[in-house]
């Protein structure tokens, strides 16, 4: 087990383990727990919020051997739940539409489907990425669709449901996933770091969740990163988010907020001057003005609507760190801190095709300061 990347590792095994999307699993106990199984779920969202995870769940429970009637859980003991674990049960087929476009696959659930399961109860049909069936493949499984037969669950899961085909999300019931919040992917990732007995502050693990786009596969795949690194700070010391924001490629707050000072100053010389000093030393650029959009973002939040330390909008930022945003989002009228980060917006997307990457950024910054104050 011991180099099991983390995300395989612990994926869920269980419904009460899976992290937000209340609804949908509210929704796929109730069913199961009453028998009530639809036998085609689609299962849409972004990546790595737990749409393959809660379909093998889905098939284990149903299938399981000692589960008694009005329970969900699987018991994660009995062959049919072990060679699901395992990956070797022959009645949880996935197919990933991604690889194939699936029109083998389709065709031999086709012909296949007919016949019941070996072992268990159900056959259940997995479909990875189902918005890149082929035309044949998705017109084969329309009309599998159009009379299942009542040993068969389908679960089409897919990152881009817009690109799916009416006709077969009418046949679905559909679950829409949601990303996780940081607090949210904080949680996970204290479950985790407990279980590897690896000692983390909890800013750092703030840092990974801020750095993972909701997605808690990827921020599974940073707390990876990040304990192989520490691995050679040797194993009793904690791991600071000081040590960490190099690795992660992530831009230090403070240069960012210096930076938003000179601007607040109207200090344009002293604004270039950084930003090339900067770059000299080697900071990237586009992350740089990724984190400056997100901070004035946050200053004009505050702004507008005063939240608190805790907001999930400002987490990441120190007590002190939060104060000086404070102070620099009163000290900014609301009508230039718009038009600021209107211009940084702009800058962060001519930086890609300009052959000088800090030259958008400079005239970004002199646009601003041009901006009047009423
Ligand atoms: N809601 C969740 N609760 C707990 N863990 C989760 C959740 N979502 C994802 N994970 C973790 O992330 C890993 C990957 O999740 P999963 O394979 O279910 O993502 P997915 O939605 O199918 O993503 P993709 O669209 O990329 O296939 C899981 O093994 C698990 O460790
Ligand atoms: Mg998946
Ligand atoms: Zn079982």
């Amino acid at each position: 087990m011991a180099n099991l990347v983390l995300y395989r590792k612990y994926r869920p095994q269980t419904f009460a383990e899976i992290i937000g999307q209340e609804h949908i699993v509210q929704t796929l106990t109730n069913a199961i727990s009453s028998g009530m199984i639809s036998h085609a779920y689609l299962f849409g969202g972004p990546r790595g919020t737990g749409k393959t995870t809660l379909a093998r769940l889905l098939a284990k429970a149903v299938n399981c051997q000692n589960r008694k009637d009005g329970e969900c859980e699987p018991c994660n003991k009995c062959p049919s739940c072990t060679e699901i674990m395992e990956g070797r049960s022959m009645d949880l087929i996935e197919i990933d539409a991604a690889s194939h476009r699936g029109i083998d696959e389709v065709r031999e659930l086709r012909d296949g489907i007919r016949f019941a399961p070996t072992k268990s109860k159900y056959k259940v049909f997995i479909i990875d990425e189902c918005h890149q069936l082929s035309k044949d493949a998705a017109n084969a499984l329309l009309k599998t669709l159009e009379e299942p037969p009542s040993h068969a669950i389908f679960v089409l899961a897919t990152t881009e449901i817009h690109k799916m085909i009416p006709t077969i999300i009418s046949r679905c019931q559909r679950f829409d996933f949601r990303k996780l919040t940081v607090p949210e992917i904080i949680r996970r990732l204290e479950i985790i770091s407990e279980k590897e007995k690896v000692k983390i502050e909890k800013a750092a693990l703030e840092l990974i969740a801020l750095n993972s786009g909701g997605s808690i596969r990827d921020s599974e795949s940073l707390l990876d990163q990040v304990l192989t690194f520490s691995g050679t700070l040797g194993q009793k010391t904690e791991i600071r988010a000081e040590d960490i924001k190099d690795l992660l490629g992530l831009v230090e707050i403070n240069l960012v907020s210096q930076f938003t000072d000179f601007l607040s100053e109207n200090k344009a010389p002293e604004a270039i001057n950084f930003l090339n000093e900067l770059t000299e030393k080697g900071l990237d650029l586009q992350e740089f003005t990724k984190a400056l959009i997100n901070y004035l973002r946050q200053a004009l939040i505050l702004k507008i609507i005063g939240i608190k330390a805790e907001d999930p909008i400002i987490s990441g930022l120190t007590k002190e760190e939060f104060q000086k945003l404070q102070k620099q989002a009163s000290d900014f009228k609301e009508e230039k801190l718009r038009q600021i980060l209107n211009l940084f917006l702009e800058a962060e997307n001519k930086m890609r095709y300009s052959s000088i990457p800090q030259l958008p950024l400079e005239l970004a910054i002199i646009e601003a300061l041009k901006i009047e104050e009423e």
